[in-house]
């Protein structure tokens, strides 16, 4: 298939089937996409909280509460919800942590390559922390990038996805501990398979025309 086809094919899913679950190779498929989606300066800001079961959706669901209410099916219907949770800080651990693993990967055969790595990503990160002052920014844009790579990815995977920013974060953050984990939660991503009462299934997409949001020069 076209990746055309994928890309106009794949849309929001609006109501999931909780008795259809995704398969475990499937969920195998989701965690290498997240863990794989690129990151300026591979700085990996963030972390993955997978849940899929009742249990955990429902602790997911605390968060859609009030306002937020018209999420709250999707997440308990789902059959796996993903929190894409952005680290607090890039703290000088956090630099040692990447480095050392890239070492242990194989990217660095000599010292001066390390120093030179270490220098370069220490770089942009000092440039968010202490000029542009957007750190928390930067790296929340990072953990969008893998929205997106898991979106696409999920679509090519024949699998039904929901990306939720209706929630609430603090109680979100409160439940899942990740405050005293270095972590606030971002974004949410519902996957599964779509229910018959699912509308959006059966509306033609819209998009703004390519001549408004391309220019090629
Ligand atoms: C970051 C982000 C947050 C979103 N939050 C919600 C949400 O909270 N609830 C919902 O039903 N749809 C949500 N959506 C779905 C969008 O409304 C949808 O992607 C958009 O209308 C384009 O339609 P399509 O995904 O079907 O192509 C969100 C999408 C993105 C990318």
């Amino acid at each position: 298939m076209m990746l055309s086809e994928l890309v106009t094919r794949r849309y929001t899913s609006k109501a999931f089937d909780s008795s259809r679950k995704l398969s475990p190779a499937q969920v195998e498929e989701i965690k290498t996409l997240l863990r794989y989606s690129p990151s300026s300066t591979n700085s990996q800001p963030w972390h993955f909280v997978l849940a899929g079961t009742e249990e955990g959706k429902a602790r997911i669901a605390k968060a859609t509460s009030g306002r937020y209410e018209f999420n709250a099916a999707k997440v308990l219907n789902a059959s796996h919800v993903v929190v894409f949770c952005t680290r607090a800080s890039i703290d000088d651990d956090h630099l040692q942590r990447l480095l050392n693993q890239e070492e242990q990967d194989g990217r660095l055969p000599t010292a001066e390559a390390k120093q030179n790595q270490h220098a370069g990503r220490s770089h942009f990160v000092n440039m968010h922390r202490y000029e542009l002052k957007d750190a928390q920014h930067w790296m929340e844009k990072q953990v969008y990038l893998a929205l997106g790579t898991a979106l696409l990815g999920a679509s090519v995977l024949g699998i039904d996805a929901c990306p939720i920013e209706g929630f609430d974060a603090a109680i979100l953050n409160e439940e899942l501990g990740l405050r005293q984990q270095g972590y606030t939660a971002s974004v949410l991503l519902a996957l599964g398979h779509h229910a018959e009462s699912d509308f959006n299934k059966h509306l033609p997409k819209s998009r703004l025309p390519q001549s408004d949001v391309i220019s090629e020069i």
